[in-house]
C-alpha cells in the first residue's frame, strides 16, 4: 500500500524539494509513497485566475477565497481511496504537529494536504470541506508549503521499508516519550575530550541502564512537560 499525498499549493515548484533527496527522494523514487501536486492558481477566477480578495469586515491582508479552494479540492474527486484520506489545512492555529499523530497518519491511505497563504482562508471553506488544521510549531511561516514539507518527511520516514534499520526509529526522541541520550563514536578521544567509559565496558546491561538515565536527565533538564507527570507545555504562562 503506497501513501499518497495530494498537496495544494500556490507554489508547486516548491515540492518535493527536500522531500525529492534522500531517505524521502529514495522513498518516492521507490514508489513507498507518491506525491501530486495541485496548482491552486488553474482554480483562481478571472482573467488573473484571481485566489484571493479583500477580508469582509476590512483589515490588513487577503483572503484565500472559498469557491477557488473548494474546486481545487474537489479537483482531487471523491473516489473511495480519495474520501478516506484526511484533508489537513497547515495553519499555525493547528493541533499541534507531534510524534503520536505523525504515526496516525502514516498508517493511513494518505492526506490531502492545503498550504495556507495571506492573512487567512475563508472559515466557510474549512467547515464545508471537513479541513483539519495542523501546526508545526508556535511561530509563523509566510505560508503553509515548509510546514507540509516538514509534516510529510516526518511521515515518510514511518512507512514500511522506508527507514533502512527499523531499530533506529525506537530509540530516538519521543518514539519513547523521551529525547535521545548522547551519542559518541571514534575517535575514543578528541580535543582532549574522552567518551564515557560506560560504552567501551562492553556490558551491553550496563550500556542500556546508562542510556536511560541520560535520557531522563536531558528530558527532565531540557522538557520537563515530556516527564511522566509534566508539567503542560506553556501551562506556566
Ligand atoms: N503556516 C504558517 N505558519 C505555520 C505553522 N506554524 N504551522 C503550520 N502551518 C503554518
Amino acid at each position: 500500500m503506497t501513501f499518497r499525498a495530494s498537496v495544494i499549493t500556490l507554489y508547486p515548484e516548491m515540492f518535493p524539494g527536500p522531500l525529492g533527496i534522500s531517505l524521502a527522494g529514495k522513498a518516492l523514487a521507490d514508489g513507498a509513497w507518491s506525491l501530486e501536486t495541485v496548482a491552486l492558481r488553474e482554480f483562481g477566477t478571472g482573467k488573473h485566475r484571481q485566489v484571493d480578495d479583500t477580508p469582509a469586515g476590512g483589515g490588513a491582508g487577503m483572503v484565500l477565497r472559498a469557491d477557488v479552494l473548494a474546486a481545487a479540492i474537489d479537483s482531487i474527486g471523491e473516489e473511495a481511496e480519495n474520501a478516506e484520506r484526511p484533508r489537513l489545512l497547515m495553519s499555525p492555529r493547528g493541533r499541534p504537529l507531534d510524534q503520536a499523530f505523525v504515526r496516525e497518519l502514516a498508517e493511513g491511505l494518505g492526506a490531502v494536504i492545503v498550504c495556507g497563504r495571506f492573512e487567512g482562508i475563508d472559515e466557510r471553506v474549512i467547515e464545508a470541506r471537513g479541513l483539519t488544521e495542523v501546526s508545526i510549531g508556535d511561530y509563523v511561516l509566510s505560508g503553509g508549503e515548509p510546514a507540509a514539507i516538514v509534516l510529510l518527511d516526518a511521515i515518510v520516514r514511518l512507512l514500511p521499508g522506508v527507514m533502512g534499520n527499523d531499530q533506529s526509529g525506537t530509540h530516538e526522541s519521543f518514539e519513547t516519550g523521551l529525547l535521545e541520550h548522547p551519542h559518541y563514536t571514534r575517535p575514543a578521544e578528541w580535543e582532549g575530550r574522552t567518551i564515557p567509559e560506560v560504552l567501551t565496558s562492553g556490558d551491553h546491561g550496563k550500556v542500556e541502564r546508562w542510556r536511560r538515565e541520560q535520557a531522563k536527565r536531558l528530558t527532565a533538564e531540557r522538557r520537563p512537560d515530556l516527564m511522566p507527570g509534566g508539567q503542560v507545555r506553556g501551562g506556566e504562562k
